[in-house]
């Protein structure tokens, strides 16, 4: 019988494995135009956190009892539709399960790059078009800035990390702790600042960036953005992506440096990356290029089976995981 993962309760703060429970799904006979597909690879992603809360936001929240939903890769092993014929390998919203059944329509057939299925849950999927889009269209980063970005260690930061650097910008990366630190300056960093290292983030980014930083790519929020705004450059621009240091207590953030956007002229906005689903060819072209090539470095950290998925989940704000946090089904 196909099982997935269910919200038991609604987490206050940081989630417990008791807010999660398994749940038995019933294994129903295909309708026209549907498809069975057998998940090989499940996603979680911290915007995953704020789904389990009861509020209205840009994705509708989790239902307590009910499967959750997240991103999956798989194989389609029965059909009744032409378009996905079994076999066909695919991307959809059905995640947390061993198993879905789906309308053939609500899932994509993986483009043939030549990459392993799983990179379309990281580089070339959502976290991948998310520091794409991200760093070129919403920062308007281009050859020559200095470019800052937090939680460089996890899917959007190295990915970031390294579109920037193949664009021909200053990098300074900031992660949690020696290790993460060594590996995204592997990955071309010119500088980086271990957050958990005992010195502020203002004064280790100051003296990373002397004079200043043109982009920040916002993973993080908090400390991290009031650095961003304390070093911020005429004309910057901010591109605020996450929060993740808000997404569990919601704690206000203390901005010292925020009046700094006027003189310098500061340009915050936030986006969601849904809104660059019309350009995804332009994102592969380049994307699938450089991860073919070996010019880009992909890293996952995997879990293995459908019960660690809670696992991997908290392992997200605990800076579990190097590169992308999967789980192999
Ligand atoms: N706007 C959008 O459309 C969009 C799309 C995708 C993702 N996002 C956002 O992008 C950010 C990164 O997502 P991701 O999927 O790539 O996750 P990720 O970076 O792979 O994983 C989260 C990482 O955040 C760091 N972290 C956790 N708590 C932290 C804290 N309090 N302070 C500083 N760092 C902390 C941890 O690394 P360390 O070990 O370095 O602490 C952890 O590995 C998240 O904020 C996410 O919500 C936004």
């Amino acid at each position: 019988m196909p099982r997935a993962w269910s919200l038991a309760s609604r987490p206050q703060g940081m989630p417990k494995h008791t807010d999660f429970a398994m749940v038995d799904l019933e294994s129903r006979d295909l309708a026209d135009g549907e498809v069975r597909v057998a998940n090989l690879w499940l996603s979680v992603d911290p915007y995953m956190r704020g789904r389990m809360n009861d509020v209205k936001s840009y994705v509708p929240p989790f239902q307590i009892g009910e499967a959750m939903q997240g991103g999956a890769v798989g194989e389609v092993v029965e059909s009744r539709s032409a378009d996905l014929p079994v076999g066909t390998q695919v991307l959809h919203m059905l995640g947390w399960r061993d198993e879905a059944v789906l309308p053939a329509v609500q899932a994509q057939k993986l483009p043939d790059l030549g990459v392993d299925i799983q990179a379309y849950l990281g580089q070339l999927g959502m976290p991948g078009m998310t520091a794409y889009f991200g760093l070129l269209a919403v920062a308007e980063a281009k050859a020559g800035d200095t470019v800052f970005v937090s939680a460089a260690a996890g899917a959007v930061g190295s990915t970031v990390v390294q579109v920037a650097k193949a664009k021909g910008m200053t990098v300074i990366g900031s992660a949690g702790g020696a290790d993460k630190c060594a590996w995204v300056q592997s990955l071309g960093a010119d500088k980086v600042v271990d957050y958990k290292g005992g010195t502020p983030v203002v004064k280790a980014l100051t003296e990373s960036a002397p004079d200043g930083i043109d982009v920040y790519f916002d993973n993080v929020g908090g400390e991290h953005l009031d650095a961003a705004l304390a070093t911020a450059r005429p004309n910057a621009r901010f591109a605020i992506c996450g929060m993740i240091d808000i997404y569990n207590d919601g704690k206000p953030t203390e901005l010292r440096y925020l009046a700094r956007l006027i003189g310098n002229r500061v340009r915050m906005q936030g986006f969601i990356v849904s809104d660059y689903m019309n350009r995804a060819e332009e994102f592969y072209r380049d994307m699938g290029g450089w991860l073919k090539s070996g010019q880009l470095q992909r890293q996952e950290t995997v879990h293995e089976g459908l019960d660690a998925m809670p696992d991997a989940f908290l392992g997200l704000f605990t800076g579990g995981n190097t590169g992308k946090m999967l789980v192999r089904v």
